[in-house]
């Protein structure tokens, strides 16, 4: 008798216990949780106008942000030149110019650089560009011969030939399908994009990338408020922007910034934390992007902070597991941005994501965009699969998984086309 009490009560302890670390997958099994209104300051005082929204909450929840989940870039690292590395007069069967741009940097006795890959319409005027990270090289998202191949560390990847953490000519062209640089050109839209791992290799090392930099006396690693990948991420796109303020061809004013999954929350926080983004696109930004993080569905902040505890900063592990004691969600990464547009999109089967997540998100920063006349998402209920809501906030759920298609895309040219022209 003792010994089957004794085993029930392991029995028990271990169920509790595994039941506790098994993702919500199921709409049921989400927790009560109450979402701080992106409207009242953290000492509860109604926000009414756009001028104490600027002026009192957008720097509280931007500091929030920064001290506390994506981490603060402790200095200044300017541009300390800018080579033209190739450049052709006509790609793309005659309806682009393509040029390489690499940007350096240099500070305690370090250096570092990327190589920006751009191409633009031959269009009147300046051009907008869409601006955004590639996963496995600039050379990936293209057939095109010409793109030069990154020497940065990148992950092993046999299929797609990287072997010794090196990019090499197999994968030339590989990402093609989630890049239809055509559409953009043909609707008037430049593109630009780099390798991410150029700016910090994803990978569980503060020795390398941008972070040893700005490292003060003998730094070995950020501290608990300071830039973790993600922030180092978007470091780099601010960075890029700052070319494009001196290059003729490229409108900076009309820069839209996107990125998929992980580079889906880079260019939240991109556009969050560098208002010269004129729009922003998070494709399936899942857990620290788009989704709310006190649903607790899908990938959560313990899991993240336990599976990438190097993409955010220290500081953010305070609320693994602890989501209730959060004072902010994601609606608010998402209201910062206002009033400038931002398209939030999911995938059907992206559970791990949190696609009504990512939904609720859209729909609890709308508020803040109509302190500025702005139409965001009025619906709770998401809209059916394949049925975008493109207003100056935009939603889509599309079917099929994690990835950015052509249809995503589609969606994205033609509602930046009603707002760059
Ligand atoms: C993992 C991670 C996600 C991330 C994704 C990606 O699935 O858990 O948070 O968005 O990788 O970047 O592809």
């Amino acid at each position: 008798m003792n010994k089957l009490i004794l085993f029930l009560f392991f029995f028990s302890l271990i169920s509790g216990v595994s039941a506790q670390f098994q993702p919500i997958e199921k709409e049921s099994e989400v927790p009560e949780y109450k979402l701080p209104d992106a409207l009242k300051t953290f000492n509860g005082k109604k926000i009414k106008n756009t001028k104490k929204w600027e002026s009192k909450r957008r720097p509280e929840l931007l500091n929030f942000f920064t001290q506390n989940m994506y981490g603060e870039v402790p200095g200044t690292l300017d541009i300390s030149s800018v080579e033209l590395v190739e450049k052709s007069t006509t790609t793309l069967n005659g309806k682009a110019e393509r040029k390489q741009v690499d940007l350096s940097f240099k500070n305690n006795g370090k250096s570092l650089h990327f190589t920006i890959l751009i191409y633009l319409p031959f269009t009147e005027g300046k051009k907008p560009v869409f601006l955004g990270y590639n996963f496995s090289g600039n050379h990936t998202i293209t057939d095109d011969v010409n793109v030069i191949i990154s020497e940065a560390w990148a992950p092993d990847y046999p299929a797609l030939g990287i072997i010794n953490n090196q990019l090499t000519e197999q994968s030339r062209g590989a990402r093609a399908d989630s890049w239809p640089v055509e559409k953009m050109i043909d609707a008037g839209f430049g593109l630009a994009t780099i390798y991410y791992g150029e700016i910090d290799p994803d990978t569980d090392d503060f020795s390398d990338g941008v972070h040893p930099l700005l490292y003060v006396d003998d730094q070995q690693q950020p501290a608990e408020n300071e830039w973790g990948a993600i922030s180092a991420w978007a470091w780099g796109l601010s960075r890029a922007m700052d070319y494009f303020e001196t290059d003729d061809n490229i409108d900076e004013t009309k820069v839209i910034v996107f990125g998929h999954s992980r580079l889906g929350k880079t260019a939240l926080w991109a556009g969050a934390s560098d208002q010269r983004f004129a729009a922003v696109i998070s494709n399936n930004s899942g857990c620290g992007g788009a989704a709310l993080s006190k649903r607790r569905f899908g990938e959560t902040i313990w899991r993240i902070n336990r599976s990438f505890p190097y993409w955010f900063c220290k500081n953010f592990k305070n609320y693994s597991k602890n989501e209730e004691k959060l004072p902010v969600d994601q609606h608010e990464l998402i209201a910062l941005i206002a009033p400038r547009p931002v398209y939030v999109a999911s995938a059907e089967e992206d559970l791990w994501a949190d696609p009504k997540g990512e939904f609720l998100s859209a729909y609890f920063a709308t508020p803040v965009y109509k302190l500025y006349g702005k139409d965001g998402i009025d619906q709770d209920e998401m809209p059916e699969v394949n049925h975008p809501i493109q207003n100056t906030v935009a939603y889509h759920i599309r079917t099929g998984g994690h990835a950015i298609t052509t249809y995503d895309w589609e969606q994205y040219i033609k509602w930046a086309t009603t707002f760059v022209k």
